[in-house]
């Protein structure tokens, strides 16, 4: 993900979360040292994840794919890159929060080996009043990581 980016990442952020980013947040990133990613498909900004490594630890602080391209395996895809990304930086587990209504992410997560580690009530703003996080946790250390689809990641 580049400066050049944002404009796409600001609208599809806006489309994607309730407590979206803002371009602020978004550019602040950008210079911060996390890993912001972009995933294209046929040169389109499919979706965007940011990462955050720090020694042994990683945890993805965002995730999204376009809503028109939901559901074909791309979040599938991006979620293990960035598994490969944390690893590779020297990450040993990767720790994550979602919505409990989030029903579409937590099975992907769920289903890419991560469990529960913990709760946050009432952690997250929402039309219908504030709403409980649940901490994820996945260990990346030992054993092989599942392969991305082949994508293009920028
Ligand atoms: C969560 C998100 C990244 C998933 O992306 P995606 O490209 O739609 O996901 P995939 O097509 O790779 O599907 C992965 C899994 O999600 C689950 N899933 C996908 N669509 C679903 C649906 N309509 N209903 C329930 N589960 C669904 C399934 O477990 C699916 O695996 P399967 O197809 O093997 O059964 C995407 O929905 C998104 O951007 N949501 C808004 C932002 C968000 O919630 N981010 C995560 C915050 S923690």
């Amino acid at each position: 993900m580049g400066i050049a980016d944002l404009p796409v990442v600001v609208v599809n952020e806006a489309r994607c979360h309730y407590s979206a980013w803002n371009a602020d947040m978004l550019r602040a990133s950008l210079g911060s040292g996390y890993r912001c990613r972009v995933l294209e498909v046929n040169g389109e900004i499919a979706g965007h994840a940011i990462l955050s490594v720090a020694g042994p630890e990683a945890e993805i602080l965002n995730l999204c794919i376009c809503t028109s391209l939901r559901g074909h395996g791309l979040g599938r895809a991006f979620l293990r890159h960035l598994l490969h990304t944390a690893r590779d930086a020297g990450a040993e587990d990767v720790f994550l929060e979602v919505r409990v209504s989030n029903g579409r992410a937590r099975r992907l997560y769920e289903t890419e080996g991560f469990q529960q580690i913990g709760e946050r009530p009432d952690y997250y703003p929402g039309p219908r009043g504030r709403e409980d996080g649940l901490v994820l946790g996945r260990r990346i250390a030992e054993g092989p990581l599942p392969e991305p689809f082949e994508t293009c990641l920028a």
